[in-house]
């Protein structure tokens, strides 16, 4: 029979919720999921609940609707967080997520159930960076993750030793080291698990008993920590690596499912990659480059067409590479290209600057991918207005 746990001091600082009756402590050290010392505006890459925390606190003192235990906000404040939109104070809230409403609204009211919340796609649809912000805004704490690789053992979905401990005093809550699927069960939290496909399936299947019994066995201490009100699951998984590690139709029942289509328009993604570009180029120190909004577009058409098979009018078909060309890419040769106008050009963003970024991009089989870009070069890029200049800087590096 298990034993029940006694409940355990955890600091306040760490997560800012007072813990439940659990018997899981929160660690001190820097383990995976806890909170490392670096002040928020040293990291070259925040966390969501620190690069935003003034909208969430906006949020939180605004929100007078229900919220869910141990949420920080209701789910209405979650999906507007996520969307975007205005306070009635007049405190402008971002939008992170740039798509269907529906599917924030459907995801966020998945949290607020018993199932977990799987969020599918190609590469580069947001996954990852919806289930960060998810877990900003419900738990205030995005970090209770685990990277789902072929390697990842069971130990990382459930919990490990300190094998110093272990073999000093034996079995003991001591000794044991919590993942963060056991820390966010203990503590009404939203726990992450990245790229679950790609996890081995007996592994995998260690997730069943959490999502469906919401307890954790701990045979060694004849205890189990069981989930208090609040914990929550959130898994991303890659429509590529379908058939890979397929999920087990036991796991995939026990999950809601929300596919991140890829943008619909141009403008959509041209508007996703300004939005992002800017962040991180604030957050690298770049300098401003203004009026950057054409070439954007411009890489944003040249991924489009290549991705689709055929050009933004129709007309042409064409070859597409072997790698992805998401909004992923595109936001990093933009920002590639930003730093080279800021650092070696005029401050303007010009061809020159994204040719290069654009070329590792689609080429990336230097056999195949080449002749493909190649094509394209001459039966697109040549023959379209006002692209003439971009034509010239793409032969330069293509040579
Ligand atoms: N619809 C979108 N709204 C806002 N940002 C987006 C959107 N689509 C892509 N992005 C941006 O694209 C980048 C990559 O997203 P992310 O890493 O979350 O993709 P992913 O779906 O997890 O990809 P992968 O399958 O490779 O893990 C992020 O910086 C994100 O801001
Ligand atoms: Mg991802």
């Amino acid at each position: 029979m298990p034993v029940s746990v006694e409940p355990t001091s955890v600091d306040p600082s760490q997560n800012g919720s007072a813990p439940a009756n659990t018997g899981v402590e929160t660690p001190t050290t820097a383990s995976a999921g806890a909170r490392t010392s670096a002040p928020a505006a040293e990291a070259l890459r925040p966390h969501a609940e620190d690069a935003f925390a003034d909208e969430l606190a906006a949020l939180a003192a605004q929100d007078d609707r229900p919220r869910p235990t141990r949420w920080k906000l209701s789910p209405w404040a979650v999906a507007t967080y996520l969307l975007g939109g205005a306070l009635p104070d007049g405190t402008v809230i971002t939008p992170k997520y740039v798509g269907p409403r529906r599917i924030i609204e459907v995801a966020v009211t998945t949290l607020a159930t018993d199932r977990a919340l799987l969020l599918l796609g190609v590469p580069g649809t947001a996954k990852t960076w919806v289930s960060e912000h998810l877990a900003a805004a419900v738990s205030g704490d995005s970090t209770l993750l685990v990277q789902g690789t072929a390697g990842t053992p069971e130990e990382a979905i459930r919990y490990g030793w300190n094998y110093a401990q272990l073999l000093a005093h034996g079995p003991s809550r001591d000794a044991l080291v919590p993942s963060p699927v056991m820390r966010a069960m203990a503590e009404g939290m939203t726990a992450r698990v990245e790229e679950l496909t790609r996890i081995p399936a007996d592994v995998q299947d260690t997730l069943i008993t959490i999502l469906s019994e919401k307890t954790l066995p701990i045979p060694e201490l004849g205890q189990e920590v069981q989930a208090v009100r609040g914990f929550n699951l959130i898994a991303t998984a890659n429509d590529r690596d379908r058939g890979v590690n397929d999920l087990s139709s036991a796991l995939r029942r026990r999950f809601n499912t929300v596919v991140l289509p890829l943008p619909e328009s141009v403008e959509a993604e041209v508007d996703i990659v300004s939005r992002r570009v800017d962040q991180i180029g604030r957050s690298l120190d770049l300098p401003a480059v203004p009026d950057g909004v054409d070439e954007i577009r411009r890489v944003v058409t040249v991924f489009r067409e290549l991705r689709d098979g055929v050009t933004s009018d129709g007309r042409t078909k064409v070859k597409s590479p072997s790698g992805t060309l998401s909004t992923a890419e595109a936001i990093s040769v933009v920002t590639n290209g930003l730093a080279l106008a800021a650092h070696f050009g005029d401050g303007v963003l010009r061809p020159s600057d994204v040719a290069a970024g654009i070329l590792g991009a689609v080429v990336r089989d230097p056999a195949a991918d080449r002749v493909v870009w190649q094509e394209y070069l001459e039966a697109v890029v040549r023959e379209r207005d006002g692209w003439k200049d971009f034509y010239r800087a793409c032969r330069e590096v293509s040579a």
